[in-house]
């Protein structure tokens, strides 16, 4: 049965996390088998492991995109995908997941505050945008350079760098009137502060993951289970 009922004057606001994707065989964080269990952040994910060791911080990514390549949405990101097609402008979603299982489960009103897997850029940011780039790179002789001479970096927001599109997040929450989070241990700001963004301003909010984040105490309402298994169904949008 629906439990989520998404009036004509809503305007939805989805922030997922890594939990999201777990069901499509792609690790959390910090769960104990996580990504963050087998890797140190500062060798791999800061600016300091890129200027240190580039090579490093290549083959980590390396191998998420090659995990990344072979995961299929699951039914909690088309179950997303399904409750935009019936909200149109009236959704917006915003993920910390620098997977493209959103997308190709049809998502199209979407950023990646942290980033996309299947993008490079140049390390100087000299200005050029980021290209796909979806190759596995086995030593750091093969990553190309920018036209500026700058070597390509993943397209990702390491520990201590600003997200994505914050303006347009702000906007987008403090218009409101439900916020749906997804798979997120609620532990990385500025995304564990949305919540209390929107609550600011009086929207409802719902978590939905197996256990209660760390913020738990924001939410109006927490539903408890794996998101492919309770998404589905779980919106009734009135008409
Ligand atoms: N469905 C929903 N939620 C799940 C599922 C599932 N099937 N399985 C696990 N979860 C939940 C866990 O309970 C946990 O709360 O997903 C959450 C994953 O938490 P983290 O590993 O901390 O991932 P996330 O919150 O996305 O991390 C935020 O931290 O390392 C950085 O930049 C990285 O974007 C990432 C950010």
């Amino acid at each position: 049965m629906a439990e989520i009922l998404i009036a004509p004057s809503d305007q939805v606001f989805v922030l997922t996390g890594a939990g999201i994707s777990a069901e499509s065989g792609l690790p959390t964080f910090r769960a104990e088998d996580g990504l963050w269990a087998g890797h140190r952040v500062e060798d791999v994910c800061t600016p300091d492991a890129w200027r240190r060791n580039p090579a490093e911080v290549w083959a980590f990514y390396s191998t998420r995109r090659a995990a990344g390549a072979k995961a299929q949405p699951n039914p909690a990101h088309l179950a997303l995908a399904d409750l935009e097609a019936q909200l149109g402008d009236r959704f917006f979603l915003c993920t910390q997941n620098v997977d493209d299982l959103h997308e190709r489960a049809g998502s199209v009103r979407l950023v990646h505050m942290h980033g996309e897997l299947a993008r490079s850029r140049c390390e100087r940011e000299c200005g050029r945008l980021p290209v796909e780039d979806r190759a596995l790179y086995k030593s750091l002789d093969e990553v190309g350079r920018c036209a500026c001479g700058g070597r390509l970096r993943p397209h990702i927001v390491f520990f201590g760098e600003i997200p994505l599109e914050m303006e347009r997040i702000q906007d987008e929450i403090a218009r409101a009137t439900l916020m749906l989070v997804v798979g997120t241990s609620g532990s990385v700001y500025p995304a564990a502060s949305f919540v209390h963004w929107a609550r600011q301003h009086g929207a409802r909010a719902v978590y939905i993951g197996p256990e209660p984040p760390l913020n738990a105490s924001a939410f109006t309402q927490v539903v408890e289970g794996k998101a492919g298994a309770v998404m589905p169904g779980l919106f009734e949008v009135a008409s």
